[in-house]
């Protein structure tokens, strides 16, 4: 067994978790949308400043919810890439100074894999391969996980991220932050066939469309022309309508594309996560689309979805017992593709090198 204490300070919630392999002993998320909130989006700088404000805080009480001491710790985990460079680097430091302070080996993790793993708390016994659908704030990918540390990307959003049409398309409606779930419960109340908006296909040079990219603007620019005409015509905009409308075509582009996917490349399993998961409209047309396939779907519980340190102790475990561990040296990175995703661990060899320095 693998007990980790975990890290995640990539965006804007302050997280930390203590994580036994794929069990969670404690999580605590202490979330900045408030401080946000009135700018209507994270201001890094804001952002960075709050995790120190809050960062030991949650260390001990992750420590203490746990019921675990730094004895029974194997090592610390945090998320280096890819995120806000300055939130990265709080926790970043953080972790460092754990490590050097208990002598625990260091683990980065990389956001997106954290995300994927969010998946194996839920589903202890889930074991690769499967495809994954991770819908965020910042990343629309449909990614074939191998194993750990082993994920290729099969397709990708061109331009804005799910969540991220969410987001923008929630302030088009004058909805508050973050935009995502204000849509999805006002969609609750509205229709959504009550406007037929565009799904995105990303066209191919020769004819046709590419199976597996998305696009979210043209989707986007279809909303502020469509808002813009109804306030020519009405005073009452039908917001409600509106968000079902939005909602449900996002749903259906993303259903299409990742179960024709899952087809082609022969996956029986789904897993999808990221903010945009908790949506409700992508869970009921997803289920719905894979039953028809014989093909299982995974939605982690709502909890897990959005920014956890969970997920990122669950996939440090698995790198830990692998004997993936990260140099003191290692450095935050705002961007890095999951691909490239073990370039934060050094080799055994490496390892046994600085142990001797
Ligand atoms: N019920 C929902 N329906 C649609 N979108 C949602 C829902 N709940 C959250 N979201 C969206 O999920 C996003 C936040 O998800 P997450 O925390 O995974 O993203 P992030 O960490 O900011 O981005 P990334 O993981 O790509 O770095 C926001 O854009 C939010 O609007
Ligand atoms: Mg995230």
């Amino acid at each position: 067994m693998v007990t980790v204490l975990a890290i995640e300070t990539s965006c804007d919630e302050t997280a930390v978790a203590v994580v036994q392999d794929r069990q969670v002993c404690s999580s605590i998320v202490a979330s900045q949308v408030d401080v946000h909130q009135e700018y209507g989006g994270v201001v890094p700088e804001v952002a960075s400043r709050q995790h120190v404000a809050t960062i030991n805080q949650a260390i001990a009480q992750a420590l203490e919810v746990s019921g675990l001491d730094w004895s029974a710790i194997d090592g610390i985990a945090t998320t280096c890439a890819p995120g806000l460079i300055g939130a990265l680097l709080v926790g970043l430091t953080a972790a460092k100074t754990l490590a050097l302070a208990h002598q625990k080996p260091l683990v980065g993790v990389h956001h997106l894999e954290g995300h994927i793993y969010a998946s194996y708390l839920a589903e202890p016994n889930l074991e690769p391969p499967f495809l994954c659908l991770l819908v965020s704030g910042g990343h629309t990918s449909l990614i074939a996980v191998r194993d750990c540390g082993n994920y290729e990307i099969l397709g990708q959003t061109r331009d804005d991220a799910a969540g991220e049409a969410f987001d923008k398309v929630a302030r088009l409606l004058n909805l508050s932050y973050p935009g995502g779930p204000a849509i999805d419960r006002l969609a609750a109340q509205g229709n959504a066939q009550a406007f037929s908006l565009p799904e995105g296909n990303i066209s191919l040079p020769g004819g046709g469309s590419h199976p597996y990219d998305s696009s979210f603007s043209g989707l986007k620019t279809a909303m502020l022309r469509l808002v813009q005409k109804l306030q020519q015509d009405s005073s009452v905009l039908p917001v409600a309508d509106l968000a079902a409308s939005f909602q449900g075509t996002v749903a259906r582009s993303l259903t299409r594309r990742t179960i024709a996917c899952a087809l082609d490349y022969g996956f029986s399993t789904i897993v999808v996560g990221g903010g945009v998961a908790a949506n409700r409209a992508l869970r009921d047309q997803l289920k719905l689309a894979a039953a028809k396939q014989n093909i299982q779907v995974l939605f982690p519980p709502l909890a897990l979805c959005t920014d956890n340190a969970a997920m990122i102790g669950c996939a440090a475990a698995e790198h830990l017992s692998r004997g993936h561990t990260s140099a003191l040296t290692l450095g935050a990175r705002s961007r890095l593709g999951i691909e490239d995703v073990m370039q934060l661990y050094t080799t055994p060899k490496e390892s046994d090198k600085l142990k001797q320095l």
